[in-house]
């Protein structure tokens, strides 16, 4: 067992938490990141360049970039599914763009309307605009441990499909459970596919918790030594192209969970439930988090 020192977490709450739901303003929108900004978050997806007819809580992603206060030692990042996305988003000066495909044929057509093969294609022009402005490429995969539609899904496409993201130039490849189907000893023979063909340090966990599986799921790949968790404030998310799907796995319980575990994240719990907080007061959206749930009665004691 290996645990590691310190985990980078990935806040998703603004892109992964709000698509699914009806669109808050861009002012409501602001707040949230730069609530998590000061909790300490240092990596925060805060948008998605798609097409606004298709995930319309996502439309006006551009003015959220614009109205951000932003902090220089913060990653603030955007989902670009092709040409049109990355230009929208490099002219909003994003310091992060991310390409989202699937190791699920079915989903991949239901959520971007292309094959994975396509998919690719259309990354090429997205992974060559942001590597001539000089802005990092993320890439996802989907439906790692199950798929919606197809059921069962082969660990070694995944593994086959994350080694083509970096091989085309991303950085780092988040592996998504979609609509959280994976168990921890399945997340673990996953990760042992994947990391046969691409090194662990480049890889992240985006666990949605769906079936209550994803805090073992990434205690299971702490142990294997897993650097990069993808989480949502209060739990919030749920792809709209995943039936099923709920949400993400809580940031505030990835970080009582580490916290338990002596391994560095670098954000404050009490900054933590100022976001817990306006989710529930001003978003109107419920608390999924067992930890926020609690911090919250807490507080109100
Ligand atoms: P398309 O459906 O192939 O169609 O788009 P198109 O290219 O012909 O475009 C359709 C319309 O969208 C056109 O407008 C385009 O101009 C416009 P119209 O002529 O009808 O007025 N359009 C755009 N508008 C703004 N920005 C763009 C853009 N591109 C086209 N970038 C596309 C393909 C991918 C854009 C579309 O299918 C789409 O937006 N899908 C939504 C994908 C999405 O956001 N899904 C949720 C995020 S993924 C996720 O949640 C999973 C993840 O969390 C990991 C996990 O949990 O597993 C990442
Ligand atoms: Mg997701």
């Amino acid at each position: 067992m290996s645990l590691p020192q310190s985990v980078r977490i990935v806040e998703v709450g603004p892109r992964d938490g709000l698509q699914g739901e009806k669109p808050q303003s861009v002012a409501n929108r602001v707040k949230l990141v730069e609530l998590l900004a000061d909790a300490g978050l240092r990596h925060i997806e805060a948008g998605s360049f798609v097409a606004p007819g298709r995930v319309p809580a996502m439309a006006d992603s551009d003015k959220v970039f614009a109205e951000l206060q932003r902090n220089s030692e913060i990653v603030y990042a955007a989902l670009t599914p092709n040409r049109r996305g990355v230009e929208g988003a490099l002219a909003a000066n994003v310091d992060e763009v991310a390409i989202f495909t699937a190791a699920s044929e079915t989903f991949c057509q239901k959520n971007i309307n292309c094959s994975i093969a396509e998919s690719l294609d259309r990354f090429t022009p997205v992974l060559d605009a942001a590597k001539a402005a000089g802005v990092r490429v993320r890439g996802y995969v989907s439906c790692v441990m199950g798929c919606p539609y197809e059921g069962n899904i082969e660990p070694q496409k995944v593994a086959t499909l994350t080694r083509e993201l970096l091989d085309r130039g991303c950085f780092e490849v988040s592996l998504g459970d979609t609509i959280g189907l994976g168990t921890p000893v399945q997340a673990k023979q996953l990760f042992e596919k994947i990391t046969a063909v691409a090194p662990m340090e480049q890889l992240a966990a985006h666990f949605h918790n769906t079936r209550g599986q994803a805090i073992a799921n990434l205690y299971a790949l702490l142990e294997e030594g897993l650097g990069v968790i993808d989480s949502a404030i209060s739990g919030l998310g749920g792809c709209p192209y995943a039936p099923g799907a709920s949400g993400n796995v809580a940031t505030e319980d990835v970080v009582y969970l580490l916290n338990g575990l002596g391994i560095e994240h670098g954000i404050s719990q009490d900054g933590l439930l100022q976001a817990t907080r306006f989710v529930t007061e001003e978003l109107g959206l419920p608390c999924r988090s067992a930890a926020g749930l609690a911090a919250l009665a807490q507080a109100n004691e």
